[in-house]
């Protein structure tokens, strides 16, 4: 069977933005963001790819469920585990998942800490706490700090595993933008506060890919959390120097299932929107099924370097392309059409015009695009 709709993921790319990440913070270990299934690109291969191939050891998931998965389907491996927003401790029965599978829960409030260090089981379990230092999501806050404490003290723990805040601003100048300079030194008050408490910081971590990109602190801590630059894409301004060129890891590529002409007013697609000119069809074989939606009307596609626009309504399985009439010779039924991943910029300028974002669009795809793996 050939797969007509797939997500061609490049492991070389994975690999050459890894290295590139390494150049801009040579002194920091990786925790790999792999939640939302790798970010649309297979949590399982990209995961095993990163510990095989690039050593990575610590990956970061958002739910219980996806670290779970996590776990027990890279069973022969070992690498820590942490989950950063849907933790569920408030469900008893999973404080034994935590224990058994080895899965750091990332805490961001006091009843949590309360629960894992009142709980015996969890007496030698890593800590790691997360402080809300501005961004107002989750995150125990700047005036918890002295509770903290105070309960570290009385369960005589006097370590953390790891120290977690997370900038709402990344994607903004690091050193200009008054967000991320306050929410930097809050950081930095919080570290030093438990260091003077004599709480020993074994790991600490800020950043992710909008920070790495501008290169600015990363020596602040050990660590850095890098997801959406992994893949590729920048999640910079674009008004700002970035000092990273990454790959764009995956392709979306689908197929054209039919072309025709067809005359400017005729009809086409469900609600009979009318053709805005002469011009041919192609029918791809993508539609919302496959996480190809109908807000991606108007937006251009490219074929053999010619510009097509999306138009009428996208179905469930299939999208109408519009190209001018003297394409008719480039614009063949049975060949394979590339969405996003074959020219430079080609992501960038589809999410722009169609009002989305690199995270979306790559977290968008739908179980029935197999991810096909490419490894030279
Ligand atoms: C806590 C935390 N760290 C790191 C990341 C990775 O962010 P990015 O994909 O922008 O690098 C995320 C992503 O949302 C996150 O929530």
């Amino acid at each position: 069977m050939k797969f007509r709709s797939r997500l061609v993921v490049n492991l070389n790319n994975l690999k050459a933005n890894f290295l590139e990440i390494k150049k801009l913070a040579p002194h920091s270990q990786l925790l790999f963001m792999v939640k939302a299934d790798g970010y649309g690109h297979g949590m399982i291969p990209v995961s095993r790819f990163a510990y095989e191939e690039l050593g990575v050891r610590e990956f970061g998931c958002a739910t219980i469920g996806e670290a779970l998965k996590l776990r027990e389907e890279l069973h022969d491996l070992h690498f820590d585990i942490y989950v950063f927003s849907d933790i569920q401790l408030e469900l008893h029965e999973n404080a034994d998942i935590y224990l058994k599978k080895r899965i750091i829960p990332v805490i961001s409030n006091l009843s949590e800490l309360e629960y894992l260090l009142t709980n015996k089981d969890f007496l030698h379990f890593p800590l790691c706490l997360k402080f809300n230092t501005g961004m107002n999501r989750l995150g125990l806050n700047l005036a918890d700090q002295d509770a903290v404490i105070a309960l570290l003290k009385k369960h005589q723990r006097n370590n953390l595993h790891h120290l977690i805040s997370h900038f709402a601003n990344a994607s903004f100048s690091m050193e200009k933008d008054s967000r991320n300079i306050f929410q930097r030194e809050n950081f930095t008050k919080i570290k030093e506060k438990f260091v003077q408490a004599g709480i020993k910081l074994e790991r600490t971590s800020q950043s992710n890919s909008g920070t790495i990109e501008q290169k600015t602190g990363l020596d602040h801590d050990t660590h850095i959390r890098p997801g959406l630059m992994m893949y590729g894409p920048s999640s910079l301004a674009s008004d700002l120097k970035s000092f990273y060129q990454g790959k764009l890891v995956s392709k979306l590529e689908t197929y054209i299932l039919r072309t025709f002409e067809v005359k400017k007013g005729e009809p086409v697609g469900y609600n009979s929107t009318p053709c805005p000119d002469d011009g041919i069809i192609a029918i791809l074989a993508i539609g919302y099924g496959d996480g190809f939606f109908n807000r991606y009307s108007g937006a251009h596609l490219y074929h053999r370097g010619i510009e097509g626009t999306i138009i009428g309504r996208v179905s469930m399985d299939m999208t109408h392309v519009f190209f001018p009439k003297d394409a008719k010779e480039k614009i063949k039924a049975h060949e394979v059409f590339t969405i996003w991943g074959q020219n430079e910029g080609d992501l960038a300028k589809f999410s722009k015009e169609t009002n989305t974002i690199p995270y979306e669009l790559f977290c968008s795809i739908l179980p029935r695009v197999p991810r096909v793996y490419k490894l030279d």
